[in-house]
């Protein structure tokens, strides 16, 4: 196991700046998942951590050693990808084998490797089957068993799971975290699914257009994002964004909302300067049109476990979650209530918290 740390990592294709500056340090053992949407460089980053990719300028260092100028072999980290990348024309085990027959590793200690993690991802009884007799969840399975007989420093993740269907995601979700921490080998998993990142992550790196807007763990970044960014990106339903201006004219700091009406603000900023006021669907409450923003109701959607409602508030629709059963319906009146010890402050312009 080993720490990686990137360092003032940049990254060109041909003209196209596409790592601009990335500074990450994990900590050795730690599971770091970083999330983006489409095109941020996730793959480009993991692929130069793996050695796959040239390193433009900057360092990156596995277990305190600079790997810049380290051939991906010598550098005893292992990928596991999107696609699998298995060889149709060989079985599981060989499969499993081959990277350690590749590097001259004794027959018996092959087998002992391979058994061990047949057994630690329940492959014991597919070792002799071909990938294409293999179902999705299985050939995923063995991607990650070909990742961990090499017993590597470091594990690389590149979406492992997107292609698996819904139900069986989440239980390979469960299954690579409990490996971690059975094996705590140093983890880093790229996603887009920021579902993935707050459920796996012991720390969460949000990527954008080749920069890291916010690093910290999954809670830190749901309780306090740094922009409306990370804001938006983490959690779900999104952030519901108001426009509105602050005021502190009275006793406590209040937001004039351009959709009309006003709300306590969870921070006392510049009388008179254009914000942004966020409130997380699962922190709006419903009650009658005499109290809090007044709304129509558009869509009550019943998901089992919880209700989303959208409300329309002065041309903007807002997302509330309830988790008791609702009885309004679409065309009712109603007052929404944010929870203000859970609201969120950005400048309008930057876009950055505004904390106390
Ligand atoms: N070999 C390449 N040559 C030129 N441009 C590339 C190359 N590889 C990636 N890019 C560009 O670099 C940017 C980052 O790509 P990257 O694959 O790292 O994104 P990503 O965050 O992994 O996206 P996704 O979530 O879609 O996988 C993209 O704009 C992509 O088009
Ligand atoms: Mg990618």
């Amino acid at each position: 196991m080993a720490s990686v740390d990137i360092v003032s990592v940049h990254k060109h294709f041909g003209t196209t700046h596409v790592i601009r500056g990335i500074d990450v340090a994990i900590a050795d053992g730690e599971f770091c998942v970083l999330v983006g949407p489409s095109g941020c460089g996730k793959s480009t980053l993991l692929r130069m951590i793996a050695g796959l990719e040239e390193i433009g300028e900057g360092e990156i260092r596995i277990g305190g050693r600079v790997v810049n100028r380290v051939p991906p072999k010598a550098r005893d980290v292992a990928m596991v990808f999107q696609n699998y990348a298995l060889y149709p024309h060989m079985t599981v085990r060989d499969n499993m084998s081959f990277a350690l027959m590749l590097a001259k590793t004794a027959k018996a200690e092959i087998a002992r490797h391979v058994d061990r993690a047949a057994g630690i991802l329940g492959l014991g009884d597919l070792l002799d089957r071909y990938p294409r007799q293999l179902s999705g969840g299985q050939r995923q399975r063995v991607a990650m068993g070909r990742a961990i007989v090499r017993d590597p420093q470091v594990f690389l993740f590149d979406e492992p799971l997107s292609n698996l269907d819904a139900k069986l995601r989440v239980a390979m979700r469960t299954e690579i975290r409990e490996l971690h921490q059975r094996l705590k080998t140093t983890s880093i998993y790229v996603t887009h699914d920021q579902i993935e990142a707050m459920t796996m992550a012991d720390t969460i790196v949000v990527m954008r257009d080749g920069i890291v807007e916010q690093t910290g763990a999954p809670l830190d970044l749901y309780d306090r994002p740094a922009n409306t960014f990370v804001a938006g990106f983490i959690g779900s339903p999104t952030m519901n964004m108001l426009a509105g201006v602050a005021r502190r004219d009275g006793a406590s700091p209040r937001v004039s909302l351009a959709a009309g009406g006003d709300v306590l603000a969870p921070v006392a900023t510049d009388d008179g300067r254009e914000v942004l006021y966020g409130i997380r669907p699962e922190h709006l409450a419903l009650g009658d049109p005499s109290s809090g923003l007044p709304g129509e109701v558009v869509v009550v959607e019943p998901t089992g476990a919880d209700t989303q409602v959208v409300c329309r508030v002065g041309g903007q629709d807002l997302i509330a979650v309830l988790h008791d059963r609702v009885a309004c319906r679409a065309g009712d009146r109603v007052g929404l209530r944010p929870d203000a010890s859970r609201a969120h402050l950005f400048d309008r312009g930057s876009g950055a918290r505004l904390a106390a």
